[in-house]
């Protein structure tokens, strides 16, 4: 949990900046003049061991004397969460402080806090707004119970590769997808305003383009063309900003070689200059530090300051601000303008959030709050809405209650902690119900429910300076021959009727610090599946996971699969429901989903390459994989079935107002549904090449069979404009554009409309 303290200072280089290279201090707009005027005052007060200390953050287990606290010089902790010592650390800052200043207490609220909700990538998977909105709702709702004030959310960062460990904390691969998502979890945290009752201030992160790192590969470095971070990284971003987001996470990587941290294009120019936003940066954990780690500081004093001057207003961690600008100011490398510039913000915050007049939280209550039966309804519905049917040979599923017996097999079809997924510190795994509780409560006792685990399930780090110890592949077959506990699992599938095989990650094989370079199946659960599924038993396979796995085989050998992701504190339930037909899945894939590993990173709007009339050969290829997905972007399943007709524009020309696109959405099966209705739109020409496909509107609906109705989805202006490489600008430009709405990214119902006239959006 705590790599991020131990990571490695590398040497120092010598690298002298003056102030002077850095213009202008933090821009800070205000629609409230009323907040200014308090923060100011309370600014005009401070010493500057006091501002110092409201641009620090330290982690709760380092502790810090309560003298640090009563002399004003610690801002905020991170990482507490028991509600009376958030009480008992308040009173110290609030009663025994010179100006009486409340902290700001952090914590990764990420899917919950006691309640543990679906990942966000299975949350985006439901392509529910309203339910994203919702659960972060539930989830600020129980932190604030204990005092939190801060949730380090929503995390908007795009990622286009599934070794990536992070995807699993993201709404996936769409910039599209994910500017709508980042709106409804940051409106989830912080309710209409910021300071709304039972919410808190969120925190959208990692800025910038962490999601693009080298080789999936955590913490290393991103390089991102103008045209990809424009177009596919900073939208969310931009979009929590409009949201109202009081604060901004600065990423650890570098960035076209300057660290996120430690980059005023990012956080100055573009995150005050272009979208005047007027909350605070927070660093990462020591990143502010961390930049002489890169190679960009000299020191850890060139760090404070670099990171101060490119817009870093508060240090997570690493003290650095404390520790290194009272000598910097003295030098005059920073003005004292600069820093409360950087203070401004973060007291402004704390007076918006209302924490001056309502510091303390009321302990009596806590219980109730964490323990609220709603809130275990909604993440039962949001597991069940987040699921994604991948596969369904012969309507294997629903599967039917009135069975003799059923196995449920695998490594995490009993599991309980494993199953929340990553950040789920404040969950209780006792509370989990897992995939075997939740098939026994639906079933009852009248059904044999067999289980076997059938093999271990280890995060094994590979100790790369040990080649002896590297092995030959994870997830490889060679030298894997079936031990005693696979053919005990086979023999409780023989025993059975049916066999539900969980199969996946535990948590701690996707999220932070767990990138993979391979997408098998972990440890032995493909000799298992194997195994299991030469039998011929109807078997259903269930998958936990926090990112695309390596199924191809599964896809071909195993007629029923329903992506889970990692479901939560009701997961068992929500997956008992959705198996036995109690509801039915309308979930769609957030990211494309690979044949293999070596098609990453994989995105499906990408642009079109050259087409050869004679031969596939000289278009973008390999020849050992199909270059497509193995499931698409959008894709899933559902056990009714829909069809899309009679597309139909409001004109055939776009106006300042938009488009209005609408089609008939029809139920054709017996089975009342949900669909999502996809709308994808295709730029023919302009000014630089565009994707060939692009989200531009969805909406989930549901159909009661034989239902149909009439969807109408808006495309504003807005929507089509993209940064050009060709004219540095952004605009929608004049063009000739396909629109296709349907069930996935494959839609084909077919329109087309033009603009004729570039407008550039300011
Ligand atoms: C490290 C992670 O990158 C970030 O997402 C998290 O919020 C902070 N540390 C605090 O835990």
């Amino acid at each position: 949990m705590n790599h991020f303290l131990i990571r490695l200072r590398a040497g120092v280089t010598a690298l002298m900046i003056s102030s002077a290279a850095f213009a202008q201090s933090t821009i800070v707009t205000s629609n409230n003049p009323g907040l200014d005027a308090r923060t100011d005052a309370l600014l005009r007060q401070m010493t500057l061991d006091e501002k110092l200390g409201q641009l620090s953050q330290i982690f709760w287990y380092k502790g810090a004397p309560d003298d640090r606290i009563e002399k004003g010089e610690l801002g905020s902790y991170l990482f507490l969460t028991d509600p009376q010592e958030i009480n008992r650390v308040q009173h110290v800052a609030v009663e025994h402080s010179r100006l009486h200043i409340p902290l700001l207490i952090g914590f990764d609220v990420i899917h919950g806090f006691h309640t543990i909700f679906p990942v966000p990538i299975a949350q985006a998977a439901s392509w529910d707004l309203e339910l994203n909105r919702q659960i972060q709702a539930a989830a600020a709702d129980e932190a604030s119970a204990v005092g939190i004030t801060w949730a380090f959310a929503p995390m908007v960062d795009i990622a286009r590769d599934a070794r990536w460990g992070r995807m699993v904390e993201g709404a996936g691969e769409d910039p599209f997808l994910g500017s709508k998502m980042a709106t409804a979890r940051v409106q989830g945290f912080q309710g209409n305003t910021l300071g709304a009752p039972h919410h808190v201030l969120a925190c959208a992160k990692h800025f910038a383009g962490y999601g693009a790192a080298v080789g999936g590969r955590d913490y290393d470095a991103v390089y991102l063309s103008d045209t990809e971070l424009q177009n596919v990284y900073l939208p969310p971003f931009h979009a929590a900003v409009e949201a109202g987001v009081g604060c901004i996470m600065s990423a650890y990587m570098d960035i076209n070689d300057v660290p996120a941290s430690g980059n005023r294009y990012l956080l100055h120019d573009v995150l005050r200059g272009d979208w005047h936003f007027n909350g605070f940066v927070v660093s990462d954990a020591w990143a502010v530090y961390n930049l002489t780690a890169h190679g960009f500081a000299s020191d850890p004093s060139d760090a404070a300051l670099r990171g101060i001057t490119a817009g870093v207003n508060m240090d997570m961690g690493s003290d650095s601000y404390l520790h290194n600008l009272p000598k910097l100011l003295e030098e005059g490398k920073v003005t004292e303008q600069e820093i409360d510039a950087a203070v401004r913000p973060i007291l402004r915050t704390k007076f918006e959030l209302g924490l001056f007049e309502h510091p303390y939280v009321d302990e009596s209550k806590v219980d109730a709050a964490l323990h609220n039966p709603e809130h275990s309804a909604l993440a039962r519905e949001a597991a069940v809405r987040s699921a994604v049917l991948l596969r369904n040979e012969g309507g294997q599923l629903p599967l039917s209650k009135h069975i003799h017996s059923i196995a449920v097999i695998g490594p995490l079809a009993d599991a309980h902690k494993e199953i929340q997924g990553s950040w789920s510190f404040g969950g209780d795994p006792k509370e989990v119900v897992s995939v075997l509780d939740g098939i026994r409560t639906k079933l009852g006792p009248t059904v044999e429910v067999h289980y076997a685990a059938g093999t271990t399930l280890q995060r094994e780090d590979q100790p790369s300076l040990n080649p002896d110890k590297l092995s030959p592949g994870v997830g490889s077959l060679a030298g894997q021959e079936p031990d005693a506990s696979i053919n005990e699992a086979v023999a409780v599938a023989k025993a059975s009727d049916q066999v539900v095989l969980v199969l996946g990650e535990k948590d701690d094989m996707s999220g932070e610090y767990a990138s993979r370079a391979s997408l098998a199946l972990p440890g032995k659960q493909q000799l298992l599946l194997e195994a299991i599924a030469a039998i011929g038993k109807p078997v259903t396979l269930v998958l936990v996971n926090g990112r695309p796995l390596d199924i191809t085989w599964a896809s071909t050998h195993v007629p029923a699969i329903l992506e889970a992701w990692f479901p939560g504190t009701q997961g068992g339930n929500a997956i008992a429901d959705l198996l036995f037909g109690d509801a039915n899945p309308g979930g769609k894939l957030p990211v494309s989903w690979p044949r293999n590993v070596g098609q990453e990173p994989l995105y499906y709007n990408r642009n079109l390459s050259q087409v050869h009339e004679d031969s596939p050969k000289f278009a973008s290829y390999y020849w050992d994989e199909p270059q497509f997905p193995l499931y698409r972007f959008g894709f899933g399943l559902s056990y009714s079935s829909f069809t899309f007709s009679n597309l139909k524009l409001s004109s055939p020309t776009l106006t300042s107002d938009g488009i209005v696109v609408s089609i008939d959405v029809k139920n054709t099966s017996g089975t009342a549904g949900e669909e999502v209705v996809q709308l994808y739109t295709h730029q023919r020409f302009g000014s630089a090449s565009r994707p060939a496909r692009e989200l531009k509107g969805f909406t989930r609906i549901s159909l009661q069979p034989g239902e149909t109705k009439t969807i109408t989805l808006h495309v504003a202006a807005k929507d089509l404009s993209f940064w050009s490489p060709g004219t540095r600008q952004r605009a929608t430009e004049a063009s000739t554009y396909d629109v296709w709405v349907g069930d996935s990214s494959m839609a084909v119902e077919h329109a087309q409309f033009d603009v004729t006239t570039t407008m550039v959006q300011r």
